[in-house]
């Protein structure tokens, strides 16, 4: 569906368009294209081919395993974006990585184009000609960028207004304070032996709170001492 009226258009190209919306159209993500807050518009790399055989890739120079896509075909699949704006994402473990930050960054723009890549990735002289912001999901190696554009849209998406309807939820998430989420509990108080901790269901808010936040700061030291520093920094700033 291409509509510019929406919050937030995402311009995806990709050799599998038939896999969007895919999960991205099911739940609060769902919802939120139905009634338009975001909508997507899929570019098919295969429909810029060089021949009738459908060719977009070739070996690469200099020997090698695997195939690279040609840059004409990403340049004229890119130049097909009528009114394109904001930034032209590749999705690539040499990347930035894809943190909460870089997420509301992205978010400021109206509009992104996200290059999917597959094979051993693009031909190097588009990064040269187009500025092209590279992300990675991680240090792994995927056999595509479709996955990354589910997930970078997915974290985009729930943030847009609308979406997620207690703003709370969102305030109280990992990385929003610089720490991690504090444990969490529900029904029943006891199980398998285990009990939900009194002070949560003590009712009292001011304890309540302190709890979590010295919860959040213990499991921040513990799994993640690269954010417990960043938090101590930014305190004394
Ligand atoms: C098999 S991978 C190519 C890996 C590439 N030859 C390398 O060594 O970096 C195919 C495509 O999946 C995507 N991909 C794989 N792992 C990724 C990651 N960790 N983050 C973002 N994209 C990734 C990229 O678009 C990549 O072009």
């Amino acid at each position: 569906m291409i509509s510019q009226e929406s919050l937030f258009h995402v311009n995806l190209i990709t050799l599998f368009p038939e896999i969007f919306p895919g999960i991205l159209g099911h739940s609060l993500i769902g919802k939120a294209h139905e009634k338009n807050i975001w909508s997507y518009a899929t570019i098919n790399i295969r429909d810029f081919a060089v021949d009738s055989y459908g060719t977009v890739d070739d070996v690469p120079f200099g020997g090698g395993a695997g195939m690279i896509l040609r840059p004409d075909v990403i340049q004229a699949a890119i130049r097909s974006i009528p009114n394109r704006t904001g930034p032209l994402i590749y999705f690539t473990p040499r990347g930035q990585s894809l943190t909460q930050n870089l997420v509301k960054s992205l978010i400021q723009h109206p509009s992104l184009t996200l290059l999917c890549g597959r094979y051993e990735g693009v031909d190097e002289r588009i990064f040269q000609h187009y500025d092209v912001l590279e992300i990675s999901l991680g240090d792994f190696i995927l056999t595509n960028g479709d996955i990354p554009a589910f997930a970078l849209l997915d974290a985009c998406i729930r943030l847009l207004p609308g979406v997620i309807g207690k703003q709370e939820s969102l305030q109280n998430e990992s990385f929003e304070s610089g720490l991690l989420e504090h444990p969490l509990y529900t029904k029943p108080v006891s199980w398998e032996g285990l009990d939900v901790p009194e002070i949560l269901r003590s009712g009292h808010h001011g304890k309540i709170d302190a709890w979590r936040h010295n919860e959040s700061i213990k499991v921040t030291r513990q799994r993640r001492p690269d954010l417990w520093i960043d938090y101590l920094k930014n305190k004394l700033k």
